[in-house]
């Protein structure tokens, strides 16, 4: 995917939630990360009957990413089928983001419809911390 089309990415995402592993919530989340060569790396919720070790689509995506030598970053939708309403990314997702991503990257967010809500890693995490300790 070349143009960026965020209607195209949330599509991604929301093929991505088919694989979610979400057995305690019931509740799959798919993400697609878009690099600035037009790669997508997508990624899903993948649940632990030990609840808190359950990680988001987000972070998955982002971690698959970083791990195939990708740290660059233009875009990410993320898609909750089950949802009446569209989910922004949580907190420590947010701060996942932030890792690696610039303030003024757009976050697509969409639940069960079409429509989808556009953000920004900055809009999500306003007033970002730690950047001193942030090393290569
Ligand atoms: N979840 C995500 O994957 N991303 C979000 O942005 C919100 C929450 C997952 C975590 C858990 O597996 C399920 O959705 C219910 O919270």
């Amino acid at each position: 995917m070349r143009n960026g089309n965020p209607q195209q990415l949330v599509m991604l995402a929301r093929e991505a939630a088919r694989a979610s592993y979400s057995p305690y919530s019931l509740f799959p989340v798919g993400a697609a990360l878009l690099c600035p060569d037009g790669t997508v790396i997508t990624g899903t919720n993948v649940e632990n009957r030990s609840y808190g070790l359950s990680c988001c689509a987000e972070r998955s995506a982002v971690f698959a990413a970083v791990s195939q030598g990708r740290k660059e970053f233009a875009a990410i939708a993320v898609s909750c089928p089950k949802s009446e309403a569209p989910v922004p990314p949580c907190g420590a997702c947010r701060q996942v983001l932030g890792e690696f991503c610039a303030p003024a990257m757009p976050v697509y967010f969409a639940g069960r419809s079409e429509g989808f809500v556009t953000s920004s890693v900055g809009e999500l995490l306003p007033r970002d911390s730690l950047h001193d300790l942030k090393r290569g």
